[in-house]
């Protein structure tokens, strides 16, 4: 058989007998126009070839398939009118009405519709690095080729459902002990060679059964209920989970044909939705934070072999323990002997909270703990890669910090602090080479959250910004680039948001009103009790530095303020909106409501609605948003719903604060917060910005496309 191409998306050539179709659409082999075609036309010229016995599917590039090509999906959501399918079922037909046993060899990811194009296959043989899965519902979309209905007849309908429901994919191992593969191969044995053996003695061997034929593992029905409900819990609000258990559960009661045109209703509707277009928007713009104008592949990076942490409190601890768990060798310097010890405690107690609880093993925990070197002094700074300082809050301390610093460091070695609002150019002005200072802006607990803010100051070179944004991914961070002003992105936006929370409770709403609208909405926690959470002291203390900034007249909020001055910090102390018991268990205090009135007996109460306290507090971010966008401190508005996704817990299904607006309508956003200007004053001022796209017709995403063209 000659070499058949469909533009070299998919290959098709013969090896005795057994066809080879290879797909090669880098670089993850994603199902793009002209692959399913290619695989259809392969499969029939196969079909019709006497010579072809069985055929194997396959990837180029160690890689099965990553599922349907996601693009596709954003510009069928955006074309507007309603498809009633995506087309791919027809293909898989194709393959499994082949009359020849068609195999799938997978290594890489079979995700999606790969998973969903090799179940269709007869036969699927794993790499024993494989990986497989149906991560639709982190789009929010549901498997839309099959996966609800051919999956649970190789898995059974419980595990089908938490596969669809859950989106984690499992390796080849629990592949094979799921039924979903049939054999894995030996580390280090070839894929093909491995596939075309199994062909010649196994598959040919035995009777042809199509994956939709296999009906003995649909008969036990699982607790559907307590699946929907374990999905809830997990993923709150978000309906493709549901969906997905939906369609699974018709697998069980539905012949083959109707299950498939069930799921195929209930795709295109989680296609259409906005929690689709938010997610998918998220998916690719976590790809997008890492792509920095005028860093390319030619911009100098070091790697970092060698890290060193001042400071072992909260986030220099957790900081330490980031670079222990990527294994690499950290010293970390306190002030004080009784500092050092209750930062080392700290750390061994994570680890050994971790070990507990099965996460990793007592020898992982060992290995770790011997790369961190607790220290007084600055023995050894002088060969660390890069000097992560995270003291306390204050201007002056980290200015001398970093003079020491470039008194030791290494030439070339990265300065970064970890500071939450202070200047990095008035920190870099304390040394020689502010080439090498930079923001490396952790969140707390910096060893668990996604988000690293990486923030420029004025000199910083590209090579800095380089290396710690590709330090990030090393540490398994979301890097965000994020420019130099107050707060940088995520504290910025976060002042208004937790302003307006304090104003409605101010206004008459009660703090678990106010909290129950923001978590409703989908946020992790309301903002206020994240306030008791992260210290309302933090915050305390910001303002009274910054309070000569502030324009007399202007409304501020006052409740934390007097809080704090009561030593209620939040949850160190045992007390701050909520009272916390000693499993810090929050629980109304309705005393804070009476002083509260007491404290603001110049501003009338009232009722005040779920609607209002939703809008005031993601406007209040919206705006501030746009503001910073506009001001450059953000490259797109992608990376501020990044920042706001996987650090601030916005509900990824929202698509983060700026898409959430663009989603809502420019328009209606600017009009909600000319009424709350009109209401409240100043504060509101609408953002030039916002103004500008929302009479325009536009969006931020459109903005940021256009200006980074
Ligand atoms: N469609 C389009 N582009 C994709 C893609 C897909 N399915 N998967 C990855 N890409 C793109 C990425 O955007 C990135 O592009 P960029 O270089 O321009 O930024 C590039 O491929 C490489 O991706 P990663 O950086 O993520 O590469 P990794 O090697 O780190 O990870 C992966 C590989 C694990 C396959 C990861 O890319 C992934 O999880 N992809 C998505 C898998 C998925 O969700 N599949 C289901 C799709 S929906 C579906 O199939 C519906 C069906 O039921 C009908
Ligand atoms: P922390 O108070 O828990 O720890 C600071 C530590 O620095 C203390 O242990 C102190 O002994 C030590 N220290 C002070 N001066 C020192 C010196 N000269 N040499 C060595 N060690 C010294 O503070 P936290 O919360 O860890 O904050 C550290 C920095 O991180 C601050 O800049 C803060 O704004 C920032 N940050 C804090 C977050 C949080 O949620 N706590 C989140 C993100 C950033």
């Amino acid at each position: 058989m000659s070499t058949l191409s469909t533009q070299d998306l998919v290959v098709l050539t013969q090896n005795d007998g057994i066809a080879v179709i290879t797909i090669q659409n880098p670089p993850v082999n994603a199902l793009s126009p002209g692959v399913p075609e290619g695989i259809a036309n392969a499969i029939a010229r196969i079909r019709d070839d006497a010579s072809v016995r069985a055929a194997i599917l396959i990837g180029a590039n160690n890689r099965f398939i990553a599922g349907a090509d996601i693009r596709e999906f954003g510009k069928i959501a955006a074309a507007g009118g309603k498809r009633d399918s995506i087309g791919l079922n027809e293909v898989l037909h194709t393959i499994e009405n082949c009359g020849k046993p068609v195999i799938a060899a997978i290594d890489g990811h079979a995700l999606g519709g790969g998973l969903e194009t090799a179940m269709a296959c007869h036969y699927r043989i794993a790499a024993s690095t494989a990986h497989v899965g149906q991560p639709e519902c982190k789009l929010g979309l549901i498997p839309g080729a099959g996966g609800t209905q051919r999956l649970p007849r190789l898995t059974g309908l419980a595990k089908a459902a938490e596969l669809c429901a859950f989106g984690d994919p499992v390796n080849a191992a629990t592949a094979f002990e799921l039924g979903i593969v049939d054999r894995v191969l030996a580390p280090g044995e070839d894929l093909l060679a491995g596939a075309i053996a199994f062909a010649r003695e196994t598959a040919l061997a035995l009777p042809l059964v199509r994956t939709r034929d296999k009906d003995a593992k649909l008969a036990e029905k699982p607790d559907f209920t307590a699946l929907r409900e374990a999905a809830a819990k997990r993923s709150r609000n978000l309906n493709a989970a549901q969906r997905a258990i939906d369609a699974v559960e018709a697998a069980g009661v539905m012949p083959f044909d109707e299950g498939l045109a069930y799921e195929q209703k209930l795709f295109m509707d989680c296609l259409y939705s906005d929690q689709s277009k938010a997610l998918i928007h998220i998916f690719f713009g976590e790809r997008e934070v890492a792509k920095v104008p005028g860093i390319d592949k030619t911009t100098p990076s070091f790697t970092i072999q060698n890290a060193a942490v001042i400071g072992a409190g909260t986030m220099g601890g957790g900081i330490a323990m980031c670079f222990a768990n990527a294994g690499i060798p950290v010293r970390v310097k306190e002030a004080s002997e009784q500092a050092l010890e209750r930062g080392m405690a700290a750390i061994r107690k994570n680890y050994a909270n971790s070990v507990s609880k099965g996460r990793f093993s007592q020898e992982t925990m060992d290995k770790r703990l011997a790369l961190i070197t607790p220290q007084l002094g600055y023995d050894g700074f002088d060969q660390a890669d890069i000097v992560i300082e995270a003291v306390f809050e204050g201007m002056e301390l980290k200015k001398e910090v970093f003079r020491e610093l470039d008194a030791i460091a290494k030439p070339g070695a990265i300065l970064a602090s970890n500071t939450s609002t202070l200047s990095i150019d008035e920190i870099a002005s304390a040394t020689s080479r502010p080439e090498s200072v930079i923001g490396t802006h952790f969140f707390s607990p910096a060893n668990v959250m996604k988000l690293l803010e990486v923030v420029r100051g004025a000199s910083t070179s590209l090579a800095a910004i380089n290396t710690c944004m590709q330090l990030g991914k090393k540490l398994g961070k979301v890097s965000v680039l994020a420019g130099n002003c107050f707060g940088f992105i995520g504290n910025r936006m976060f002042g208004p948001y937790r302003r307006e929370a304090q104003f409605l409770v101010e206004e008459g709403a009660s703090v678990a009103a106010v909290d129950r609208a923001l978590y409703d909405f989908g946020m992790a926690m309301g903002p206020l009790a994240t306030g008791d959470l992260a210290g309302l002291d933090v915050g305390w203390r910001i303002r009274k530095e910054i309070a000569h900034l502030q324009k007399p007249g202007v409304r501020q909020p006052i409740a934390e303020d007097k809080l704090c001055e009561m030593g209620r910090f939040g949850q160190k102390t045992g007390a701050g909106w909520y009272v916390y018991d000693a499993q810090r268990k929050a629980s109304v205090d309705p005393q804070v409501e009476a002083w509260v009135r007491e404290w603001t007996t110049e501003v009338p109460k009232r009722e005040i609605g779920e609607e209002e306290i939703v809008d005031r507090c993601l406007y209040a971010l919206v705006n501030e948003g746009a503001r910073i966008l506009e001001e450059g401190f953000a490259l797109r508005s992608v990376d501020i719903d990044i920042v706001y996704v996987n650090g601030y817990g916005f509900p990824a299904y929202r698509g983060g604060p700026m898409e959430y607006a663009d989603l809502v309508g420019l328009d209606k956003v600017y009009a909600r917060i000319k009424e709350f200007e009109g209401q409240h004053g100043e504060l509101w001022t609408p953002a030039p910005l916002l103004v500008k796209l929302a009479e325009e017709g536009s969006t931020f995403g459109a903005y940021s496309k256009r200006a980074s063209r």
